[in-house]
């Protein structure tokens, strides 16, 4: 059985990371999307929030389930047997970063791939910051956030106010 793992801080997910997961989901027998750390981000939705988000918009694919792991993606990788990771890429922007990464889950754990897919045309200028921008001064999300989570979204950050 081949598993991949789609990782990612998930804050919220965002049609995009659905279309990378959608796809993913094509190419192996199993995908778990997991909510990691990065340290380099402030989260606003609890992890729990974001695991419950996924798990509503990927109740459909029945070969995809969510996850959360606190620790290095390498070692959730080998503790998981998976196979590969799937990312998204938007645009040469993000090559630098994820490049470097790759190199260094490389290093951590040599037994996996990390593979990128292209993001979907529709789905280039989209991040989950932009969105919670949108969502904080009343813009209306429902183009960039699948349907199923759009209110909980709207719901969570009137409640923050
Ligand atoms: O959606 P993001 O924020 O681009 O995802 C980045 C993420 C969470 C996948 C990355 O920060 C990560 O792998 N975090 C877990 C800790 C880790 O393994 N870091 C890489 C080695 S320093």
């Amino acid at each position: 059985m081949k598993l991949a793992i789609c990782p990612g801080s998930f804050d919220p997910i965002t049609k995009g990371h659905l279309d990378i997961v959608t796809r993913a989901a094509r190419l192996f027998d199993k995908v778990l999307v997991v909510v990691l750390q990065n340290p380099i981000k402030r989260p606003l939705f609890t992890v729990e929030e974001r695991m419950e988000m996924i798990q509503k918009v990927t109740k459909k694919l029945p070969n995809v389930s969510a996850d959360t792991y606190d620790g290095l993606l390498a070692d959730y990788v080998r503790m998981k047997g998976a196979c590969a990771i799937v990312k998204g890429l938007r645009a040469v922007s993000d090559f630098e970063y994820e490049f470097q990464m790759d190199l260094i889950n490389k290093q951590l754990n040599p037994e996996f791939e990390t593979i990128f897919l292209n993001t979907s045309q529709e789905y280039m200028f989209l991040s989950s910051s932009i969105v919670k921008q949108i969502a904080v001064f009343n813009g209306d999300i429902s183009a960039f956030i699948p349907e199923e989570i759009c209110q909980d979204i709207v719901d969570r950050l009137r409640r923050e106010v």
